[in-house]
């Protein structure tokens, strides 16, 4: 355990904690604009999902990636904000909630009782609670380990797992050790193609890499497997003209550590010696590359990437080093130091003709939760945005960050003790005032203990509006909006 925490962090921590207490209600309700006014050129709907919880029954969860999902939609029509909220009614969930108790292992926690309680424990709940993918009017709720869950786009009704009419499935030794073939949280929608990319990492019986092309029609017209040389942990890709770009960040995973339920799978996570490896894979098939990127650094989310005539040019949060099973509510509350080392916004340019390459860091700005204007994607962007730490000590990301990528400029603005989760730019209907579109995100107000929607304007970070929600919500991972 690390020294006492000065006041600040101890506040801090509290907020965190305060902030993961979890929705209880599902509403549907128009939101109060509390300041300012929500553009009524601002059309669309924008759909988050993250852990609406992080209790199940008696078992209180520990990681933040474990947790029921809950899909929240905002719906923006004539300055008028509709919220509704809904948990993803997965079997799990379903069973959890008959039986009154926890019945799954988790990604980061173990069930309680210790060894015996998981020894062997196959059945992971599949939480549905990182990302969406809404897609030719399909809504999606995504996690990483496993299918999909559509829901109805417009009431968040759960339809059941999705695959893809039966095109995503597993095969092989696979079917046992892992039924459901893995689908990431992270697809890219070409801006130029309108297609959706993804893929999913297997672990076992053999580190696979699976990568699937979804059309404008929305089926799901190619999957490819890629026999990876060792275990890595994958979380998030990029799109160019030409390549699928993927890091291979050195780690692996001790699989007997986590089968015997001495670990959850998050603690049998381990740094492997070795580099990072970049791995190109031709969008129009062929052999895939692998361009060694220097030292085993880690990463868990891209900004975006693109082709600048033989270079591809990739811009992620880097990390020194990989996070390991330490990032965990306890050591918040308990304001221990939690083992997260801070990612800083860098550009990778790959030369794929003479496989050289220049690594830069940006900024000495610590982010997370990247994202682009959706209308870049696997094209050339100017900006980024992020959450940004901007505080020494427990790594709580209290700020918003616009990232001029030309000018190396940053843009900050710090809310603390209020938590942003991921500001996404959406873009306007018409053609009004705040050039071209309004960054989102939804903030956890530590006064008043709830959560409310921020507009602000992409080029100053400055606030157009605020609509508070009825509830407090946890800040949530990702989400993807679509244009009226
Ligand atoms: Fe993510």
């Amino acid at each position: 355990m690390g020294a006492p925490a000065p006041a600040e962090q101890r506040d801090l921590a509290q907020v965190v904690v305060d902030a993961f207490q979890g929705v209880t209600d599902e509403v549907d309700v128009i939101l109060p604009v509390v300041e300012g006014a929500v553009p009524p050129s601002l059309r669309g709907v924008l759909y988050r999902n993250g852990p609406g919880r992080l209790r199940v029954h008696d078992l209180q969860l520990t990681h933040p990636f474990d947790g029921d999902g809950m899909v929240s939609r905002f719906a923006f029509a004539n300055g008028q904000v509709r919220y509704r909220n809904r948990y993803v009614r997965t079997d799990e969930y379903l069973a959890e909630a008959r039986a009154g108790r926890a019945l799954y292992r988790n990604f980061g926690t173990n069930l309680p009782g210790g060894i015996w309680a998981n020894l062997l424990g196959f059945k992971f709940k599949n939480p549905a609670n990182t990302s969406v993918l809404a897609h030719a009017g399909r809504l999606l709720a995504l996690w990483e380990g496993g299918l999909p869950h559509a829901l109805d786009p417009e009431t968040l009704e759960t339809l059941g797992r999705y695959d893809f009419a039966g095109a995503l499935r597993s095969v092989g030794l696979a079917r046992v050790l892992a039924p459901e073939p893995p689908f990431a949280a992270h697809p890219r929608r070409c801006a130029r193609t309108g297609e959706v990319w993804s893929f999913g990492l297997q672990v076992a019986p053999r580190p696979t890499l699976w990568i699937y092309r979804i059309d404008v029609r929305g089926e799901l017209v190619e999957t490819r497997r890629i026999r990876l040389p060792a275990m890595s942990f994958m979380h998030d890709f990029v799109l160019t003209e030409r390549f699928a770009v993927f890091f291979m960040t050195p780690v692996t995973f001790d699989v007997a550590r986590a089968l015997i339920g001495f670990a959850s799978p998050v603690q049998s996570i381990r740094r492997a010696p070795g580099g990072t490896v970049a791995l190109l894979v031709p969008r129009n098939g062929g052999p895939e590359r692998r361009i060694p990127l220097g030292s085993g650094f880690f990463l868990f989310h891209f900004f975006n990437g693109f082709s600048d005539g033989a270079t591809i040019v990739v811009d992620g949060c880097r990390m020194a080093d990989f996070p390991g099973g330490t990032v965990d509510l306890s050591d918040v509350t308990a304001v221990r130091e939690v083992g997260l080392d801070p990612g800083y916004p860098t550009r990778w340019r790959i030369n794929v003709e003479t496989e050289s390459v220049d690594e830069c860091k940006v900024s000495n700005v610590a982010m997370e939760l990247p994202t682009i204007d959706p209308r870049r994607v696997a094209i050339r962007h100017e900006v980024g945005y992020a959450t940004a730490r901007l505080r020494p000590g427990p790594p709580f990301y209290t700020g918003l960050a616009r990232v001029d990528f030309d000018t190396g400029e940053v843009d900050t603005v710090d809310l603390a003790p209020d938590l942003p989760g991921e500001p996404m730019f959406l873009p306007l209907s018409g053609n009004e005032a705040h050039a071209g579109g309004v960054l989102a995100t939804v903030v956890y107000r530590a006064a008043e203990r709830v959560s409310e929607l921020q507009l602000r304007v992409p080029e100053t970070l400055a606030l157009i509006a605020r609509a508070r929600l009825p509830h407090a919500m946890p800040p949530g991972f990702h989400g993807q909006y679509v244009p009226a």
